[in-house]
């Protein structure tokens, strides 16, 4: 299937099965900005779950923050992004359409193919707003284009409430905003997206073996969401790609229908945000670290940070469109079914509980299941059209499992479970209903051979 048509389908299938909306589509939408539906908050609900327990959760070194999206202006420009959070904007003057500098070859408008461009122009991505009713330049303030620095200007209240030592972390998920020049690729790069961010503080003297580590960690946590690890690569950032902040950075990419691109970047930021937010804050950020060759056993130094920082937007991404499956029916091959084959853990539905026909005294049986079932799982009780219709659903949906109360649900109180992936069916007792659905992950990653 083409490239493009496969996004395409992508797309209508997660405003069809209400995973991502446009955002404020009455009004005609707004640009690069979207909302997530129904399933689509349950999916990005279990990505972030699946972070913060192991980034957080399993780690003893390791704390969690949400710092306001809002700061103090002087954060940025101690970041330096004030200055050096831009893109070169050129404009057609034919078209009057607007793209990066590296969108354009050959010297040609990528729209209208017209030779009239503007010399480059430096163009900052950071919103502006301002704070208090008066909106002047002295009440500027930005919505922050990265969680990361909410950490490091907390990074000293988080060690003393938590009496963490070095080396330690800092994890946060939270909103980010940039003004993005050419935005795109549905929700691959939006103007508001979600960023779930790690700091870890360390030695200098030990920057490269962290970085090292926190690298093969986010490869690893990325194999466990079940996507095709043929489609995971790395990329090394040469010296003229590094960000301001980077001394040494590494994308993890991943195989999107459009192309090869980056999820998640892992960074050595050095000590340039501590020693700058020192400068600028004027209150000392440095730390002791022990050191034999020093005098009194220990010396002050600016921590190093290794960073990982991933957008659970483009990660969702990645889930939909590695688990976007089109093939034939098994009953039916002529007829093609779409199933989304993603991870059972990650599944904003864990099963669909469906009446064989709306009589028979069969609905108020399911009802009552799906009722018991919604205590433990995410669950969809569906009794409208015929129950191949209601299975194709759940299978866009990528819902796991489906469960029919037939006629002799009604007798002997069993129903049948069908399985998404292989279309099994298998006739069980309605209290084995939650135990299979909780030993099926285990299974289901034991079949993909994930560890
Ligand atoms: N704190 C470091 C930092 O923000 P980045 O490489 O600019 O680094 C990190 O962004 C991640 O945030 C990216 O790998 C991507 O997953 C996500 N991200 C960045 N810009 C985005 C955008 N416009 N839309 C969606 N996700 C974005």
């Amino acid at each position: 299937m083409k490239k493009n048509k496969v996004m395409n389908e992508i797309v209508s299938l997660c405003k069809r099965r209400g995973y991502i909306f446009q955002s404020s589509e009455i009004y005609g939408g707004l640009n690069a900005i979207w909302d997530s539906g129904p399933l689509g908050v349950e999916l990005k609900n279990n990505i972030k779950r699946w972070w913060l327990y192991n980034m957080v959760q399993l780690r003893p070194d390791v704390e969690g923050l949400d710092s306001a999206i809002l700061m103090h202006p002087r954060v940025w420009e101690a970041s330096g992004h004030i200055e050096n959070f831009t893109d070169p904007l050129i404009e057609c003057r034919n078209c009057h359409k607007r793209f990066r500098d590296d969108e354009i070859t050959k010297d040609r408008c990528p729209s209208c193919g017209a030779q009239e461009l503007t010399e480059p122009r430096m163009f900052n991505l950071m919103f502006k707003t301002f704070i208090g009713p008066v909106e002047s330049e002295d009440n500027t303030i930005f919505l922050r284009p990265e969680t990361a620095q909410g950490i490091y200007v907390n990074y000293q209240n988080v060690m003393v409430a938590t009496r963490q030592k070095f080396p330690f972390g800092i994890a946060q998920i939270g909103k980010a905003f940039r003004n993005e020049i050419s935005p795109g690729n549905f929700i691959f790069r939006s103007r508001e997206f979600e960023q779930m961010e790690l700091q870890f503080f360390v030695n200098p003297d030990d920057g490269d073996k962290w970085f090292d580590y926190w690298r093969e960690q986010r490869s690893q946590w990325y194999l466990s969401l079940g996507i095709d690890q043929d489609k995971i690569h790395w990329h090394e950032h040469g010296k003229n790609e590094l960000a301001h902040y980077a001394l040494a950075a590494y994308d993890i990419e991943f195989d999107f229908p459009f192309g090869r691109k980056e999820l998640e970047g892992v960074h050595n930021r050095g000590n340039f945000d501590l020693s700058r937010h020192q400068e600028f804050s004027g209150k000392k950020i440095t730390a002791r670290f022990t050191d034999d060759n020093a005098e009194g056993g220990f010396i002050e130094k600016i921590p190093f940070i290794i960073e990982t920082s991933g957008g659970i937007d483009r990660c969702m991404l990645a889930v939909l469109t590695d688990a976007y499956t089109v093939e034939p029916e098994v009953s039916n091959p002529s007829k093609m079914r779409t199933v989304l084959k993603m991870h059972p853990r990650l599944s904003p539905i864990k099963v669909g509980v469906f009446p064989l026909v709306k009589k028979e005294g069969m609905p108020e049986v399911a009802r009552e299941i799906a009722q018991e079932l919604r205590r433990e799982f995410m669950v969809f009780y569906d009794e409208k059209d015929s129950i191949g219709r209601r299975y194709r659903r759940q299978d866009e949906a990528g819902t796991p499992f489906c469960v029919t109360v037939d006629g002799q649900t009604l007798d002997d109180k069993t129903v049948t479970i069908r399985e998404r992936d292989t279309l099994v069916q298998v006739r069980s007792k309605i209290e084995e209903i939650a135990p299979m659905i909780r030993n099926y992950i285990e299974t289901w990653e034991r079949n993909k051979g994930i560890e």
